[in-house]
């Protein structure tokens, strides 16, 4: 049983919680559109099923501790906008991945770099952690800006 528990995280605009089922149609709304999915290693989701099946997983993942995986509510309407995950944890050199994806309607406000900001925190420490890692397309400008200000080195 691993202790990588996903707690909820509040930070000056945003909450970052578990995951529920009724969450299957905002999630679908991100993870649907192309623009996100640009330079994800996977296709955009064609059908709610593929949110309903990441649900499941992370509510598996909730019950095992085995990965951390919030959904990114902006606070003051209660709007699921995206995701933040860590994963892929190596228990003995506590080291993990961080994953993370926003509608791209809310792209470019600072809510990534809020959110990244309060799952790291937790991560280093609360999980006391020693290295996240993160992995991304070299065209990705976006996402490579906020790790840089987060203080991610290439
Ligand atoms: C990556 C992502 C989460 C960034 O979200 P965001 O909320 O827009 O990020 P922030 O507003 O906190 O910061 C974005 C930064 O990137 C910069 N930026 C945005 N688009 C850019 C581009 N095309 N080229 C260069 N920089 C860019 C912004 O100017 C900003 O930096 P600044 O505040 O110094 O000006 C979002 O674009 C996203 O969800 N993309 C699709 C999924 C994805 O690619 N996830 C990462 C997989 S590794």
């Amino acid at each position: 049983m691993s202790n990588y528990v996903t707690p909820i995280l509040t930070t000056d605009r945003l909450t970052l919680r578990p995951l529920t089922r009724s969450d299957a149609d905002d999630l679908y709304a991100v993870f649907s559109d192309p623009a996100v999915m640009r330079y994800w290693s996977a296709e955009p989701w064609t059908s709610v099923a593929s949110a309903e099946k990441a649900i499941s997983q992370a509510l598996d993942a909730y019950r095992d501790a085995s990965e951390v995986r919030f959904g990114v509510e902006l606070a003051q309407s209660g709007i699921l906008v995206g995701t933040v995950n860590l994963h892929h944890f190596f228990g003995q050199n506590r080291r993990c991945e961080l994953g993370y994806a926003l509608g791209s309607a809310w792209w470019g406000k600072g809510y990534a770099t809020e959110a990244l900001s309060a799952a790291l925190d937790y991560g280093f420490h609360e999980l006391r952690l020693n290295r996240v890692e993160a992995d991304i397309d070299p065209r990705n400008a976006a996402s490579a800006a906020v790790l840089e200000r987060l203080g991610f080195r290439k």
